[in-house]
């Protein structure tokens, strides 16, 4: 049922619904249990990364070859045919005559829906511009589900860059889908946009707007944090300004209530310094861990015959 509903692949956080994300959920805790299996084996992943990457990368190909496949691909756009001209669509008609799926990160939004639409094979979005990164929120619901017990009843603070940042887009709309209390804590420069707050408002999501994120501290069950993205910005000197304006300390983790987790999709800039790593609240290594195993899990759904 899933293979056939995700025959297209994984595009947009919007294609989930509540019992989609907890199947996967599920699959995802299986394959924590399995180190290395054949069930793949015969099958061919190609990797086309037109931005650097190493944690999606070097995360879905782990994951290929855990499960017995392999991988083909690039990590570049330097070093493919589009250098010379050639249009993605064109690649895309290509590279599917050599692999079962394949899996995009490119600078635009719609990339990855553009690549589905051209090909017959499942496309996998990891990351499309400012847009969104479906596969990082479900392994972010992956390790609070594992880490925390439920996805429910949570109060959740989503912090940084709000605007350019596609992990935070796609975690909020698989949210949508949980009774969670949402806090977007952002600049005003990086505010959540209208578009998705639209989409969200109407999945009856609940949310509130907050520039402060300290009056929070002991509420909050988990806080997202995320890097305010150079490469996002037209103007530098705007950059320049806000790029330090979030900085979790080791005195704010002593605010938190015992059971709080601190997340970060990485990677980091200075928002986490490296002193609170060592913290039993501090999560987001754990959170790269518990990535390979979601893509295991999507893998193995969406590639097994
Ligand atoms: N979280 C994430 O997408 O990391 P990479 O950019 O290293 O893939």
């Amino acid at each position: 049922m899933f293979k056939e509903k995700f025959k297209e692949g994984i595009i947009s956080a919007k294609q989930f619904n509540r019992e989609d994300i907890e199947y996967l959920l599920k699959k995802g805790r299986e394959m924590r249990a399995i180190k290395n299996s054949n069930i793949l084996n015969g099958k061919i992943l190609a990797t086309l990364f037109f931005e650097p990457s190493t944690r999606t990368r070097l995360s879905f190909e782990s994951a290929m070859y855990r499960l017995g496949g392999n991988v083909i691909g690039f990590h570049s756009g330097e070093v493919s045919s589009i250098k010379k001209g050639e249009s993605l669509a064109d690649t895309i008609r290509t590279v599917e005559n050599y692999c079962d799926c394949i899996i995009i990160r490119y600078s635009l939004e719609g990339a990855a829906t553009m690549a589905s639409r051209f090909a017959k094979i499942p496309i996998i979005n990891a990351g499309s511009g400012s847009g969104e990164h479906p596969t990082q929120a479900l392994l972010d619901l992956l390790t609070i589900k594992e880490e925390i017990g439920t996805l429910d009843g949570l109060n959740i603070g989503i912090m940084g860059d709000l605007k350019y940042g596609r992990t935070v887009h796609s975690l909020s709309i698989l949210l949508s889908n949980f009774d969670v209390n949402v806090y977007f804590i952002s600049p005003k420069e990086l505010m959540m946009r209208k578009r998705e707050k639209e989409f969200l408002y109407q999945r009856q999501l609940k949310y509130k707007d907050v520039t402060d994120y300290r009056n929070l501290l002991g509420i909050l069950d988990v806080l997202y944090m995320t890097r305010i993205q150079k490469e996002r910005f037209v103007d530098l000197e705007e950059y320049d300004r806000i790029k330090n304006f979030y900085i979790f300390k080791k005195t704010d983790l002593d605010e938190t209530k015992n059971s709080f987790k601190l997340m970060h999709p990485l990677p980091r800039i200075n928002e986490i310094p490296p002193e609170i790593d060592g913290s039993e609240k501090s999560i987001y290594f754990r959170q790269t861990n518990y990535g390979l195993h979601m893509r295991k899990a999507i893998l193995a759904e969406l590639l097994i015959d």
